[in-house]
């Protein structure tokens, strides 16, 4: 299409409704021009087409498609090729249904595990996030279709979410609310972001030009183009004006006649609306659908869905090596309705219709003819059934293993609202409580959307963390089990001992109109590592059926990069994977910074006695942090150490390198304290030079000394915090001239 000329040949009228989706799923078509509507669905795991007709919440009714884990799982593979896999295969899907536009992926950061829509977001960590998010996206692009990077940006709470404003400063926006967005349009190009209901600070993001246009566009180099979410726009005017591109789903006639008159009456430069038009035009004449597109062989997906799961499911606890189960062995009992009715997706809009789900259920009787179910609890009540529960304590009397599978039920986890606990049901806790006092081999498999607290964790042998593991989750939950696949998933986010533990426990979701982001930087391992807290799991862990061990750290420093090397060997009597993890701790600067900082990850493939050797490489960037007042990242000469980790926590490898780096020398002026002046050698001998000597030296009154040099070379003035705590124009009360000052700054200035 020729974009420019298509755009010159547009009316007003067909402009306007360009601009307004058509309805839930497609945007306008234009016949007289050759302009197809451009069909879009969700979701993040698995394709929700919804046939035309249906409505937005019809969820139940897409056509049916493979139902891949939910992104709290998959993120803990910590690998980057599996989500290349994850979005091509959801790409191809899509262009086999005619569908030009895939909503996914959602990288917004799990800021609290009480995040109602958590399950659907990667990790409290936005490199992990965006490195990830990133490979997604390269993903269902390579397949033709295009993607919606979801919501943009400091959606975290699902409570009032079209209206309530996230009050957070510029410098905590930067590091983690926006880095995981920043690191996919700068890596992936994609096709759309879709822009979030939310306000940021108190403005409308579908309205806030900052936002979209000065950051994402004119920063960032953003090409492509922005939707809201659905329903998100309040004044489509002014949404076009901050930069949104497309308003979704529409609101018919109305949002045409709004747009149309906005421009007769002069609201609106129809210059806005034409960038808008163009973005659109060429996103529409990009993915064009497939006349005649081939069928996906289903049962492909549905087993890379099953290898996806079983890369990403987390073994938090295995003691007495009670895993891998031998299930020829002896009788296992199986307890727990979740078994049979597994939880495997998240609620709301990535609901996915799946193709064919095996439950655990099925999949244990497929392997073995020695286990015996009970369902020892009712998913749809809270309190115990005294006859589940007998039945089940019986099973599990004559059982050698018992595998109880718990969770939150489906109506706790969905999109819409958020969560106000993490135990589980009462049921469940009870259950899991007597079965303890009956078998001392009890393994617990956790099916659920976000972390759990385990006052129970040192009463059972082993916990599997499966989180949401999509259609094909009876097999991958066996493989772990069984030991057919040796588990390698890493936490992609903290469970706390208990929700109170987190930094903005009193606080979120309290007040209906503000979300304060008091933490700051310190969220999630951030806060919890700098704090030096206890956790319940921390960040980045994972337990394997094999040991690893790390060696031969070697760091080279090149300018503004350093090389960090090291060896993995796998030490133990299985293949498996290690997921080591490179953290630096900024020892350099006087900024409040976390006490660690992921900055690299591999997911490494070792052979029993294998050994590989890893490189990850670090820029100017990752050691920098976000100086709000001059709008920039800064990076302070200093002290780092780096530390390879098989999770936040647990530190194989560390060594302190020193660092140099340019910066652009701060303004000086009056307010500038004596402290930052000492700290930075240039400015100190300029202020020996302009202002200590001149003034030291005509005359000897008492504040004449407390400029002097003694004779260790020491100015009495400098040496007492009193004084290096005040800014330059505090000291002229001390008795400096004014004059001296002035100058200084001058010179300070006009420094290289
Ligand atoms: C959700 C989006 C989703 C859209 C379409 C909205 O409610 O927030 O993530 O893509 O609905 O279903």
């Amino acid at each position: 299409m020729d974009i420019n000329k298509t755009l010159s040949e547009l009316t007003l009228t067909e402009k306007a409704a360009l601009v307004s989706g058509k309805n839930n799923w497609y945007t306008a078509k234009i016949d007289r021009l050759g302009i197809h509507p451009l069909m879009m669905t969700d979701g993040p795991s698995g394709l929700r087409k919804v046939e035309p007709g249906k409505g937005i919440s019809d969820i139940n009714d897409s056509v049916p498609a493979v139902c891949f884990p939910a992104a709290s799982l998959t993120a803990n593979s910590f690998n980057r090729d599996l989500f290349f896999q994850l979005g091509a295969l959801i790409g191809e899907e899509a262009r086999s249904e005619r569908v030009s536009l895939v909503l996914g992926p959602g990288v917004n950061m799990k800021r609290t595990p009480a995040g109602g829509r958590n399950f659907e977001y990667l990790s409290e960590d936005p490199l992990l996030t965006g490195v990830l998010g990133a490979e997604y996206v390269k993903g269902v692009q390579s397949q033709n279709v295009g993607v919606a990077v979801k919501h943009f940006a400091a959606n975290n709470r699902e409570n009032q979410r079209f209206t309530v404003s996230s009050d957070v400063s510029e410098r905590t926006l930067r590091e983690l609310y926006l880095r995981a967005f920043e690191i996919i349009v700068k890596t992936a190009n994609p096709d759309t972001l879709m822009i979030s209901y939310n306000k940021i600070n108190g403005t409308l993001n579908t309205q806030n030009y900052h936002l979209i246009t000065d950051v994402l566009r004119d920063e960032w180099g953003y090409q492509g183009a922005t939707m809201s979410d659905w329903g998100g726009v309040a004044d489509h005017t002014a949404a076009i004006r901050a930069g949104l591109d497309l308003e979704m789903p529409g609101k018919g006639q109305p949002s045409t006649d709004e747009i149309v008159l906005a421009v007769k009456t002069g609201k609106l430069d129809e210059g806005a609306l034409d960038n808008a038009i163009r973005r659109l035009l060429t996103i529409i004449d990009r993915r064009q659908p497939d006349a005649n597109p081939e069928p996906y062989d289903q049962s492909k997906h549905h087993e890379a869905a099953r290898k996806m799961a079983d890369e990403s499911i987390v073994l938090l606890r295995n003691t007495h090596n009670e895993l891998p189960l031998d299930l020829a062995k002896g009788t296992t009992a199986i307890i727990g309705q979740l078994a049979d009715k597994p939880r495997f997706q998240g609620g709301g809009s990535s609901h996915v219709n799946p193709v064919h789900l095996v439950t655990p259920l099925d999949a244990a009787n497929q392997l073995s003819d020695h286990v015996i179910y009970q369902p020892g609890y009712d998913l749809d009540q809270l309190d115990t059934e005294p006859t589940l529960e007998a039945a089940a304590l019986e099973a599990a009397k004559q059982a050698d293993h018992v595998v109880v599978f718990l969770g939150y039920p489906e109506s706790w986890e969905s999109e819409g609202f958020d969560k106000t606990s993490l135990q589980l049901p009462d049921n469940q806790s009870e259950l899991l409580s007597d079965l303890t006092d009956v078998n001392d081999h009890i393994t617990v498999v956790l099916e659920t959307g976000a972390p759990v607290e385990m006052p129970w964790v040192h009463d059972v042998n082993a916990i599997v963390e499966t989180y949401l593991a999509g259609e094909a989750v009876g097999e991958a939950t066996w493989d772990i089990l069984t030991g057919a696949v040796n588990p390698s998933g890493h936490l992609a986010e903290t469970f706390p001992v208990l929700l109170s533990d987190t930094p903005m426990s009193m606080t979120f979701d309290q007040d209906p109109n503000h979300e304060i982001y008091s933490e700051g930087i310190f969220m999630g391992y951030r806060f919890y590592n700098s704090h030096e807290m206890r956790v319940l799991y921390p960040f980045g862990y994972g337990l394997s059926y094999t040991a690893f061990e790390y060696t031969h750290l070697q760091t080279e420093i090149d300018d503004e990069k350093v090389q960090v090397t090291f060896n993995v060997t796998n030490t133990g009597e299985r293949t498996g994977q290690a997921v080591p993890q490179l953290y630096v701790a900024n020892h350099a600067t006087h900024r409040p910074v976390p006490a660690t900082e992921l900055r690299n990850f591999a997911k490494v493939a070792l052979k029993a006695g294998e050994t590989k050797t890893v490189t990850f490489t670090l820029t100017r960037r990752d050691f920098s942090w976000y100086r709000t007042g001059k709008h920039m990242w800064e990076a302070d000469s200093g002290d780092y150490e780096l530390m390879i980790g098989a999770s936040s926590r647990d530190t194989r490898l560390q060594q302190r390198i020193t660092l140099t780096f340019e910066n652009e020398p701060h303004e000086i002026s009056e307010n500038t304290y004596l402290n930052e002046i000492i700290s930075d050698p240039t400015l100190m001998a300029l202020f020996m030079k302009d202002v200590v000597t001149p003034f030291s030296d005509h005359g000897s009154t008492t504040e004449q000394q407390l400029f002097t040099v003694d004779q260790n070379g020491k100015v009495a003035i400098l040496q007492n915090p009193l004084f290096t705590n005040m800014p330059l124009r505090a000291l002229v009360a001390q008795g400096l001239p004014n004059q001296l000052i002035q100058t200084f700054i001058r010179h300070a200035n006009n420094r290289e």
